[in-house]
């Protein structure tokens, strides 16, 4: 009898019957589009990180456009961010019109480099916005970054760190050393919406303008009309005071983020403990080793993703026939991220800024993230640990 194998990819939801009966009670209500749910969703969000607001967008990369719109990014205006992350954080600036450099990273924490930081921000003192990555999930020294971008807009890409910590104990999303955070909620990421994602901030006026940008610019608040006299306001009155999009959050999947965030706790004991389960079982590897795994680090990471590091010269395989091997052995790999400065489109731009990409040349050539959610069962585990170390002997 042969035994289908169950191929485990490297992250995935997890979904459960209260997700399900969530969303199904939305589908079964008068209202699908953004409501009460997105409502209940902003608030439960907000308190989690310990944020004054949230608001919901449809995507990560729509919750970096409006955040770099409510940061006041327009034309030539100029942004720095880290080649090591997904494009989404590098293109959010340029859809502003702004120019989006980009910089190397923390050999440690895989973040952008600060002392790379400190440097292009003496020779470009304008730059206008920041935008740190937490790679992993991991939250990069944010006080110590905020120490040196000073009054400049900083807007944190935590896609990959919901329900992780900053060095001082704050929760990521807590803006505690920013102006916004942002948060994805893509299905491979701490939670989901299937697609969806929010800022979070302290400041009121951004929240407002962020909740009037993710709605095609309206206001409809009539305390707040710029030109519609009151003898002429109606039930129907709104104006739209500048241009904005359509990136609304629906309450159906407001709903699953609602059900998703009550487990979120849940969801990260079970990485914490995959992760230490990994750290222990591939400790003393000859040819890989995990990222990130310093105590310090690992208590305070949102696990999003489990990567080694792998010298694949020494292993005398090249990435892709592991990758290959792996996967016929129901073992999903992938390579977390190709640096945002090799991409043809980032390196058309003119006046793009040359830095030296070292560390994260050196990251990208020796990474593989290998499958790691919360659904995964202890079985599951062990097997992806006994083909890695089978793979990579
Ligand atoms: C670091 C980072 N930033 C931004 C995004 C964009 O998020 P979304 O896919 O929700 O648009 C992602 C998602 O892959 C990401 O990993």
């Amino acid at each position: 009898m042969t035994r289908t194998i169950q191929p485990l990819g490297y992250g995935r939801q997890s979904i459960d019957e209260d997700d399900r009966a969530a969303v199904l009670s939305v589908l079964d209500s008068n209202h699908l589009t953004q409501g009460i749910e997105v409502d209940r969703f902003e608030q439960g969000l907000a308190d989690y990180v310990g944020a004054k607001y949230a608001v919901a967008v449809s995507s990560g990369t729509a919750a970096l456009h409006i955040a770099c719109l409510a940061a006041g990014l327009k034309n030539n205006d100029l942004a720095v961010t880290s080649t090591l992350t997904f494009v989404a954080t590098a293109n959010a600036p340029i859809y502003c019109g702004a120019k989006t450099s980009l910089l190397d990273i923390d050999p440690l924490d895989l973040s952008l480099s600060l002392e790379g930081l400190s440097i292009f921000l003496e020779d470009n003192p304008e730059t206008k916005a920041i935008l740190p990555i937490h790679f992993a999930g991991l939250a990069g020294n944010m006080a110590r970054l905020r120490s040196i971008t000073k009054d400049r807009i900083v807007i944190e890409d935590a896609s990959h760190a919901l329900g992780g910590e900053n060095f001082d104990g704050s929760k990521v999303g807590s803006c505690t050393h920013s102006d916004m955070c942002v948060f994805s909620f893509h299905p491979v990421k701490p939670i989901t919406t299937a697609e969806g994602g929010a800022v979070t901030t302290n400041d009121p006026k951004l929240a407002h303008t962020l909740a009037m940008l993710r709605n095609h610019g309206i206001e409809r608040d009539p305390d707040l009309f710029d030109n519609t006299p009151p003898e002429q306001r109606g039930p129907w009155s709104y104006e739209q005071q500048q241009l904005g999009f359509n990136y609304r959050l629906s309450d159906l999947q407001a709903a699953l983020g609602v059900t998703q965030l009550s487990k979120l706790d849940h969801f990260l004991d079970r990485r914490r403990k995959i992760s230490a389960h990994y750290d222990e079982q591939f400790s003393g590897a000859e040819y890989f080793q995990p990222i990130q795994s310093s105590a310090e680090f690992r208590s305070r990471s949102g696990h999003h993703l489990f990567v080694l590091q792998i010298d694949f010269e020494a292993l005398n395989k090249s990435r892709k026939q592991v990758m290959l091997n792996l996967r016929e052995k129901g073992i999903g790999t992938q390579v977390h991220y190709i640096p945002v400065h090799k991409q043809p489109y980032h390196q058309g731009l003119e006046d793009r800024s040359i830095s030296d990409f070292h560390h994260a040349e050196q990251y990208y050539s020796q990474a593989l993230s290998i499958p790691f959610y919360p659904s995964m069962t202890d079985s599951d585990v062990d097997r992806v640990i006994g083909e890695i170390r089978s793979e990579l002997a």
